[in-house]
């Protein structure tokens, strides 16, 4: 029997999202505008963190064990514009990774309901 592949194998499996998250966050911290949001933490754990969070969000094996969206961001006083920042540069990812623009706005539509958990300024 053939199964339709999930958001997680066209990313490329757990390779492919390890790169994804890898470029993502070099990404992120370079942006001056985002750059302070990051200083201090582990980013080890928040890259491993990442890639489980996108893994089960996209249909893969692992599951999440990090702490929720909501806790996760509380305190950090995040605006709506550094929000679309951090998807910006998802996206811009995505795409210089040559996924498919289908895939990517079906992972943009899995992050944008977070929106409202993690904005807080
Ligand atoms: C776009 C949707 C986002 C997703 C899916 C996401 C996901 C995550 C995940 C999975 C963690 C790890 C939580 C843990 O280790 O328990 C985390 C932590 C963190 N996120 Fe996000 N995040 C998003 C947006 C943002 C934005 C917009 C900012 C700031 C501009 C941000 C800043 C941070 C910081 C600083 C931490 C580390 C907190 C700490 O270790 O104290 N995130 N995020």
């Amino acid at each position: 029997m053939t199964q339709t592949p999930t958001l997680y194998d066209t990313l490329g499996a757990d390779v492919g999202i390890r790169s994804a998250v890898d470029e993502f966050y070099d990404r992120v911290v370079a942006d001056p505008q985002l750059a302070a949001y990051f200083e201090g933490v582990d980013m080890v754990g928040l890259r491993r963190h990442q890639v489980e969070m996108l893994s089960a969000a996209t249909g893969g094996p692992k599951s999440y064990t990090g702490a929720d969206m909501a806790a996760a961001h509380a305190g950090l006083d995040i605006s709506g514009e550094a929000f679309d920042r951090v998807v910006g540069h998802l996206r811009a990812t995505l795409v210089a990774l040559g996924v498919q623009d289908q895939t990517i706005s079906s992972v943009l539509g899995a992050v944008s309901p977070l929106r409202s958990s993690i904005v807080t300024a």
